[in-house]
């Protein structure tokens, strides 16, 4: 583990860890995943379950992994191995994990990059959803600028993990996360302001409890698990390097807070103007990117606006993409002994051959399903959210509740006698409400996923 603890830069201060971590956690699962799911899923049902969700699973796994990566000072797969040797594969399947959410990442990502070109020449400048879907199909639809773009975006990602400079991350995080929550509050003003915005309140506030199904219920946990970056080993080597001196129930407090807070914003700065604008709600991915441009267009200021966003949203997914390579190049940093910039640059170059046919799934691979009715973008999509995070949700609450077991957890999370008034209900949900819960779950999407392989 040394190398890595030299080459990987610690945090300067708590708000280096908080920036960090909410960094990972507010990204393109927030701005665009969000807002397109709740609309796929039927509105505010799926609003209701993923709070549900998020207060009985993701906040108590939040503080759990916190805590087993500040108790070991270790990267995931360290983390697991220091404590019980047989654990270790949970880190690897994280590693695994990470290989595929950043191959379908890295192609939103790639559009983020275009679209904010776009922005610059001036031409999104247009309400009308005809030219706005167009200028989406155009663009997915040329193999060679969604390749282009996803690699660019990669690049990025891999030239600020191999640099190591974080510290400039820091310092920018500082300025462009604010600035970020600014605007997406400003944006969702303007988006509840126009004609007709009730409709998309009422869809998003009001829950259809006729709409909740398995599929709804599946979907929730994954966004809650994708949304705040848990399951994978990305929050538990972050903690590894928080301070001891640092309060970590409430650095596990603000994150899940400030991530949902995020999250809501966006889907009030795009859903009434769906409405508003007659799009279609459950288009799926093109959601953001075919209704923010034409909320953008009715405001004054728009075409500054505009760019400034997608600048923003790109920070904002380049701080959860670091955050999945790190894990991977710490992986082969710390077991397999391989340089950082060796690793580094073999691993980018797997994602990106692993991400091309999600860059073509809704281009010319749009009528190549690789499961049933999955292309390879939805397969990335649904085998990390809906398996393999939801799996490492659950080994972790296992590891942490009966493993390391929660009295020791509990020692370090009040190391320095902080007052957890919540005690009693963490060790109860950590031990007896996530691992079920999370296990039906997740055995109804194994099935599910059987299904679509055997037919
Ligand atoms: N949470 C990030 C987002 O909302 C994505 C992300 C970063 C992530 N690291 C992760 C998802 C680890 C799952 C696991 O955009």
């Amino acid at each position: 583990m040394k190398e890595s603890l030299q080459t990987r830069d610690s945090w300067n201060s708590k708000l280096g860890f908080i920036l960090a971590t909410a960094g990972s956690a507010v990204g393109l699962g927030n701005l665009w995943k969000f807002p397109y799911t709740v609309g796929k899923n039927g509105g505010g049902a799926f609003l209701l379950v993923y709070m549900i969700f998020l207060l009985l699973i993701g906040y108590p796994l939040m503080l759990a992994a916190i805590t087993l990566g500040r108790k070991t000072k270790l990267c995931a797969v360290g983390a697991y191995k220091s404590i019980n040797k047989n654990w270790a594969f949970v880190g690897f399947l994280g590693v695994l994990c990470g290989f595929f959410i950043l191959a379908f990442y890295s192609t939103v990502g790639g559009w983020v990059i275009y679209y904010l070109i776009e922005a610059l020449k001036g031409n999104l400048n247009t309400t009308d959803s005809t030219l706005l879907a167009n200028i989406f199909t155009n663009f997915i639809s040329s193999p060679q600028k969604s390749i282009l773009y996803q690699a660019a975006f990669l690049f990025v990602t891999y030239l600020i993990v191999v640099k190591g400079i974080k510290n400039g991350i820091e310092k920018a995080s500082k300025i462009m996360m604010p600035t970020l929550l600014i605007m997406i509050v400003i944006i969702a003003f303007r988006s509840l302001s126009l004609p007709n915005a009730i409709e998309g309140i009422k869809f998003l506030f009001i829950p259809d409890f006729s709409k909740i199904n398995l599929n709804v219920i599946m979907n929730a946990l994954g966004q809650v698990f994708f949304s705040l970056s848990i399951g994978m080993g990305v929050i538990v080597t972050y903690g590894s390097y928080l301070d001891k001196k640092e309060n970590i129930i409430l650095a596990s407090t603000y994150i899940p807070l400030l991530d949902t807070f995020v999250a809501l914003v966006a889907g009030l700065a795009t859903i009434p103007a769906v409405f508003s604008f007659n799009f279609e709600i459950a288009q799926g991915p093109s959601l953001m990117f075919i209704t923010l441009p034409a909320v953008f267009s009715s405001m004054s200021f728009g075409y500054l606006f505009c760019i400034v966003f997608f600048i923003l949203v790109l920070f904002a997914a380049l701080t959860s993409s670091i955050s999945m390579l790190e894990v991977c190049v710490s992986y082969f940093v710390d077991e397999k002994n391989t340089k950082r910039s060796t690793s580094a640059i073999y691993i980018t170059l797997v994602i990106f051959l692993m991400g091309i046919p999600a860059s073509l799934s809704m281009g010319i691979l749009k009528d190549f399903k690789l499961l049933g009715s999955l292309n390879f973008f939805d397969f990335y999509d649904k085998l990390t959210s809906n398996i393999f995070l939801p799996l490492g949700g659950f080994l972790l609450a296992i590891f942490v509740g009966y493993v390391l077991t929660t009295k020791v957890a509990l020692e370090e999370i009040t190391i320095n006698n902080e007052k957890f008034i919540l005690s009693d209900i963490w060790c109860f949900l950590i031990k007896y409400i996530v691992p079920p819960l999370v296990f039906i779950i997740l055995i109804n999407s194994l099935k599910e996923l059987f299904i679509l392989i055997t037919n």
